[in-house]
């Protein structure tokens, strides 16, 4: 497997992290406007990108953002779990972005984790299709779990899968317990976009903040690309940048 040299920019604080990103959101979404254009962004859930999700919130109210012309597809979705369920990430999304901007709902894309069993291949593919159809993803936001894992992409996982069926690590099920009051509440499995999938963007950045994540990031930093490390394919991307907190950065 290479090594790679991923390029990683050191923010003061995860504030000031998010509100950059942010400022690279919004210049894409205004210049593609001024285009009659579209901005197709892949979006993350988890702890790490709500700063991120409040500062486009903010620049809506404050400066009359518009997100009409944007496009999301989000990474995953836990199987199982209707899109009401209070733990969804649609119900996330909403909760944290959609409801307070102006995007149009048709625009917006997650993982549908009620799929039947039987239509999960044809439904991975629609996905991957619907992205296609939007011109690809722009710009993939991504969080990394302590384990590594990009979306629900967990160690082990191959770089050429698109969007498909995983099966949660033990980890990320323990780390997801006490929101669904039990690991034994928590899906054994989840839709997420492959690795394949996330290479495709056109740019990735990867978020993380905050003293735990610093051991995981500095091994996806320094190791060789391997399946055992997901965060490691980002590597191979020719624009990823992982964008840290001081307390995250090795
Ligand atoms: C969420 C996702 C996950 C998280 C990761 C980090 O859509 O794909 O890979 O990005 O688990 O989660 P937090 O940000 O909660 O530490």
């Amino acid at each position: 497997m290479p090594t790679h040299a991923l390029a990683h920019r050191l923010f003061p604080s995860a504030e000031a992290a998010s509100e950059a990103l942010a400022a690279e959101i919004a210049d894409l979404i205004r210049s593609r406007a001024a285009e009659n254009r579209s901005a197709v962004f892949g979006l993350a859930t988890g702890s790490t990108p709500l700063r991120l999700y409040a500062e486009l919130i903010h620049l809506h109210r404050a400066q009359g953002l518009s997100f009409t012309n944007v496009v999301t597809y989000n990474l995953d979705e836990y199987l199982g779990l209707p899109r009401g369920h209070p733990e969804s990430y649609w119900q996330f999304m909403h909760f944290n972005l959609f409801d307070h901007i102006d995007m149009r709902p048709e625009n917006i894309h997650l993982p549908d984790g009620s799929t039947a069993e039987e239509d999960l291949a044809s439904y991975c593919e629609a996905y991957e299709q619907s992205i296609r159809e939007a011109g690809g993803i722009d710009l993939q936001i991504l969080g990394i779990g302590h384990n590594g894992h990009i979306g629900f992409n967990e160690p082990g996982s191959q770089s050429d899968l698109r969007t498909h069926v995983a099966e949660l690590s033990e980890m990320t099920i323990r780390n997801a317990a006490q929101s669904f009051g039990g690991a034994e509440h928590v899906p054994g499995r989840a839709l997420t976009m492959g690795v394949r999938t996330i290479l495709d963007a056109r740019r990735i950045v990867l978020l993380a903040f905050g003293e735990s994540k610093a051991e995981i990031v500095r091994r996806a930093l320094t190791e060789e690309i391997s399946p055992d490390l997901p965060a490691t394919y980002v590597g191979a991307h020719p624009d990823a940048s992982f964008y840290l907190d001081q307390a995250a950065a090795p």
